[in-house]
């Protein structure tokens, strides 16, 4: 992780200063695509290839490897810690029977490996299909089709012949025991996007719209904001740009908003919860490990578009500042530098191998967000510090070494404390373990 993280930072410093469109080597290649051609782990062998077919493997590329992060779920975590490059077998509980779904081998292998067409993958993409059930009638449950079934059918096709290039890796995946989601249908694709606050008729398609940004001025959870009419073509595309990839292909929501949708049966399935869009509270644990080495314990996924708690209208009045923190897991909070914690300081190493004209328009959409007021402008807390014993903790705190967890703290607010932690008597306390914040967040 180490290196990969170093070598891609390396091809950032390369091209991440001209701000200006320099003519790209490749002559008439998208920025993305050249970049997409980069970043992939193995070499792509282009010999012979139209410019068209590069421009799709480079595309597929870009959105694979970097926003859209496949690999953080698809990749194989050998037990001798090497990373085999999507080819799944990574199971995720999804329920407290024995329910289980494992992530597909992506990978060209043909026994083992995907084995859709690119209609079938266009479908499964757009409606959570499940091809690999017993009737075809089941949806992925943990694959965030929700999110990518937003995609543009320009960059659906460009993953899927990116997919096919991949080197082919055997590693059967077990079948998926998925309970009661099982009842689970697929959701019609209809062309319009229905679930936020606003309904949109999506544009049609044009190949004109090369950043998809009229796609993403469609597929935006909230009204449009005020500033929206304010802003110059450029900066209308670049907001368009940045709504694509936060809500086509990043699924930020999934961890910033909490909770991220409504997943009852019935017409409101799979809407997002606009209310609280993008004002975090999401808690995770951090793995064994992973722990004693970052010294976090636990983290809560940061408020980003509240108006007096979000970072954005907090931190990041300037460009620079959101870059180092989306890119590189730099924050200053209060003065005091930090890392992100996971699990977004992993997702960082992913993010760092955008264009940076790509990081500009998330910035430029989150920045342009009406921000939330009232009770959904969550109070979230700094992440909980991890310690084995006292000697990891401040001189003013004490180790909890039944939750790992430094506490004892001065404070006069839960916010002053640890993620989930309480303020109590004027002092910061672990949660108890019957603690709502523990398994729901805030
Ligand atoms: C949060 C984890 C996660 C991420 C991120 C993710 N997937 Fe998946 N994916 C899964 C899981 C788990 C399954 C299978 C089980 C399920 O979801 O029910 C799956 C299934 C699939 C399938 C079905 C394959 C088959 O042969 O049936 C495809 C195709 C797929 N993913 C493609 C992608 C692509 C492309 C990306 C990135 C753009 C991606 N996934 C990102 C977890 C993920
Ligand atoms: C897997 C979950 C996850 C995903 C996906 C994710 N984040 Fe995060 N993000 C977090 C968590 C958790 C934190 C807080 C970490 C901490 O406090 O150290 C965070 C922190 C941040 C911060 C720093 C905020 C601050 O307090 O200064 C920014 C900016 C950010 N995320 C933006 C994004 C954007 C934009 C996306 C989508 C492209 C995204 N994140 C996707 C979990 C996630």
């Amino acid at each position: 992780m180490g290196a990969a993280i170093a070598l891609s930072g390396l091809l950032l410093g390369a091209t991440a200063c001209d701000d200006d469109e320099e003519p790209p080597e490749e002559g008439q290649l998208s920025e993305q695509a050249q970049k997409g051609l980069e970043i992939a782990p193995f070499t792509i062998d282009t010999n012979g290839l139209s410019l068209a077919e590069k421009e799709a493997l480079g595309r597929g590329s870009y959105v694979v490897n970097s926003i859209g992060s496949c690999m953080d779920c698809h990749n194989t975590n050998a037990p001798d810690g090497s990373s085999k490059y999507l080819s799944g077998g990574t199971s995720f509980a999804i329920g407290a029977s024995g329910e289980i779904v494992y992530a597909r081998n992506l990978t060209p292998d043909s026994a083992t490996g995907m084995k859709l067409t690119e209609a079938e993958f266009i479908e499964l993409m757009r409606t959570g299909k499940d091809y690999k059930s017993d009737n075809a009638e089941e949806v992925l449950f943990v694959m965030p089709w929700l999110y990518y079934r937003w995609m543009t059918t320009e960059d659906l096709k460009a993953v899927y012949a990116y997919l096919k290039k991949i080197p082919a890796i055997s590693n059967p995946i077990p079948d998926d025991i998925k309970g009661a989601a099982g009842a689970m249908r697929p959701v019609p694709f209809t062309g319009s996007y229905n679930e936020g606050a606003v309904t949109r008729t999506l544009p049609a398609e044009s190949s004109a719209d090369t950043l998809a940004s009229n796609r993403g001025l469609a597929v935006q959870p909230l009204a449009d904001p005020a500033a929206l009419a304010t802003l110059s073509a450029n900066e209308k595309t670049q907001y368009g740009r940045g709504s694509y990839l936060v809500n086509a292909v990043g699924s930020c929501n999934d961890c910033h908003t909490n909770p991220s949708r409504n997943f009852a049966p019935g017409p409101d399935f799979g809407d997002v919860t606009t209310s609280v869009f993008m004002s975090g509270g999401a808690v995770y644990s951090v793995p064994p490990g992973l722990n004693a080495l970052t010294k976090v314990t636990r983290s809560m996924s940061a408020n980003l578009l509240g108006a007096q708690h979000g970072a954005m209208a907090k931190r990041y009045q300037a460009y620079e500042d959101f870059n180092k923190a989306f890119t590189k897991g730099d924050v200053v909070v209060d003065g005091v530098a930090r890392k992100l914690a996971f699990p977004m300081g992993l997702t960082v190493a992913n993010f760092v191998k955008m264009t940076d004209s790509d990081v500009r328009a998330i910035y430029v959409y989150l920045k342009n967000q009406a921000p939330i007021q009232g009770a959904g402008d969550k109070a979230t807390q700094q992440p909980a510090r991890y310690c084995a014993s006292q000697t990891d903790c401040g001189a003013s705190e004490t180790c909890n070494t039944a939750t790992n967890e430094c506490v004892g703290g001065a404070c006069t607010a839960d916010v002053q404390c640890g993620a989930c932690q309480v303020c109590t008597d004027s002092k910061c306390a672990a949660p108890e373990a019957s603690s709502a914040c523990l398994r729901t967040g805030i």
